[in-house]
């Protein structure tokens, strides 16, 4: 099949399909890219012309969308009409972990890739290649090959991609413009070809590589299986750090300096979040459970229970030296999201740790510079919209806008994310606001100076240091 790309349309603009646009975009400016996506206020907001109502915060987003907007870079509702001009489509609409039926709890729910792919199977014209961005289970592009191919109309012609993304959100731009690599999983040579030719316009060419669909698949699940491994194998030794008197960043950095073992991703936090993680391992652990490798299976689950295990055991550690009870009494929480630099809160720490002290009766005052109030609403809602109660001692946060706001009369800050401004703050001046004896738990280690905090008097907890 012969291709040419003038247009690229991406079905999605999220944390994904937003900034993955934006960076071809300015790298490719005879091509004119559309982003679309059923969510009106979404594509409202990437419209706004105040650019800090972007749906999405990352560093370096706002620069590119200056340039490009409105140049060769659109956002619209308007699926149907992109779908038809595009010569290239994007599928990068969100694939959330089933939540009934089979494979509930582990599958991913691939509604919107059905949808999406039946969308261009009837709007798309001529020759047209679809491109998997979202990260799916193995074999999709089998369900988005099918649906496509049954098309009689001989006008139509599909070619199918897998070209996962790994940026990691916080540093989306810069993961886009200098990646590790570029995976593109095929068939056609022809289809590859010309998504390598986009590439190659900033992407040098031996980190551009090629595999057959399912291998492209199964690397992204593999990828992110991995590193979410390294997290929880960390977080099991900050323990061991706690009990034992070693201390976490000394065993981290000794071990990581083995270039076998490399430096990157061996810090010790409350657990990871995001959206893929726990997602891509429980799609893993499905896939094994379907082919019978139960001890496979056993293996990868083991990495998200452990996450469970961190986040709970740092409730716990709260509670306990709090004197055994925290109901009534007021804690600061330093940052919701669920790494610094983004306002995403998808499977934030913060989300289970919040919940388990607002279960022992705690009021928390929530600050963090980058996430909503809407966005903790919803995260700390039990049921729907409104807050339901589970016991009847259930306490309850307030949506704080400053941290010394958040720290006022606090028995407690926990640190939950790891914003560089934490490492700036005046302490002394937030431990006049706060009721003694003044606890931080500092679960990122973000405090580079405990003998300071102890002089200013301060009780201080850092993961994994005893
Ligand atoms: C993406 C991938 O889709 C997911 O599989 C991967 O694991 C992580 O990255 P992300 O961009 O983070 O997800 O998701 P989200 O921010 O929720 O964006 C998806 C967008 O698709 C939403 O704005 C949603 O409104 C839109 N959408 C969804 C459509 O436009 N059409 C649909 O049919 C479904
Ligand atoms: C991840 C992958 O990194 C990316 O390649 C993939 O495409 C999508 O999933 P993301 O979820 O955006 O990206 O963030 P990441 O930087 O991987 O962090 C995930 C979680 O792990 C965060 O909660 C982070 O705080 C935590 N983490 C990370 C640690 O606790 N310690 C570390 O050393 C690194």
């Amino acid at each position: 099949m012969e291709f040419k790309i003038k247009k690229i349309c991406c079905i999605g603009a999220g944390y994904v399909g937003g900034p993955t646009m934006a960076v071809i975009a300015d790298k490719c400016k005879g091509i004119e890219v559309n982003v679309v996506d059923l969510n009106r206020e979404r594509i409202a907001a990437w419209n706004s012309e105040n650019l800090s109502e972007l749906p999405i915060f990352e560093p370096g987003l706002k620069n590119i969308i200056t340039r490009r907007r409105g140049e060769n870079l659109h956002f619209s509702c308007d699926v149907e009409m992109n779908i038809a001009l595009a010569d290239m489509i994007f599928i990068s609409v969100n694939t959330p972990i089933k939540k009934s039926g089979i494979g509930a709890g582990m599958a991913s729910d691939l509604k919107w890739v059905e949808s999406s792919t039946r969308q261009i199977l009837e709007h798309a014209q001529g020759n047209t290649i679809v491109v998997e961005k979202s990260t799916l289970p193995v074999k999709t592009a089998k369900t988005i090959k099918s649906i496509l191919e049954s098309n009689k109309n001989s006008n139509k012609n599909f070619s199918v991609l897998s070209n996962p993304e790994f940026l990691a959100e916080g540093t989306a731009i810069d993961d886009l413009i200098n990646p590790d690599r570029v995976l593109i999983g095929g068939e056609d040579r022809n289809a590859i070809d010309e998504l390598i030719k986009i590439y190659e316009n900033w992407v040098p060419k031996n980190k551009i590589i090629t595999t057959n669909l399912w291998s492209s698949e199964l690397s992204k699940l593999s990828a992110n299986a991995f590193l979410a491994q390294r997290i929880s194998s960390i977080n099991t030794i900050s323990a061991i750090c706690e009990t034992t008197g070693s201390n976490i960043n000394d065993v981290s950095k000794a071990i990581g300096m083995d270039s076998r073992i490399g430096s990157e991703f061996l810090k010790a936090g409350p657990g990871f979040g995001g959206s893929c993680f726990k997602k891509d391992i429980l799609n893993l652990v499905y896939l094994c459970q379907y082919y019978g490798l139960g001890e496979v299976a056993n293996f990868w689950k083991s990495v998200v229970d452990i996450n469970s295990w961190q986040k709970d055991r740092i409730s716990k550690i709260i509670v306990k030296n709090l004197f055994g009870t925290i109901a009534g009494k007021k804690l600061g929480i330093f940052g919701f999201s669920f790494k610094a630099n983004t306002n995403d809160t998808r499977e934030s720490p913060a989300i289970e740790i919040c919940k388990s002290l607002l279960d022992e009766g705690a009021i928390l005052q929530i600050y963090d510079p980058k996430v909503s109030f809407d966005s903790i609403k919803k995260d700390l809602s039990t049921i729907g919209e409104d807050s339901i109660p589970k016991n009847d001692n259930y306490g309850h946060w307030i949506f704080s806008r400053k941290s010394l706001e958040a720290a006022k009369d606090t028995d407690a800050i926990i640190i939950l994310t790891d914003w560089d401004e934490f490492k700036t703050y005046n302490w002394e001046e937030i431990y006049e606001l706060m009721r003694i004896p003044a606890w931080i738990f500092d679960t990122r280690n973000v405090i580079e100076s405990p003998k300071h905090i102890r002089s200013l008097g301060f009780n201080l907890w850092q993961l994994g240091i005893n």
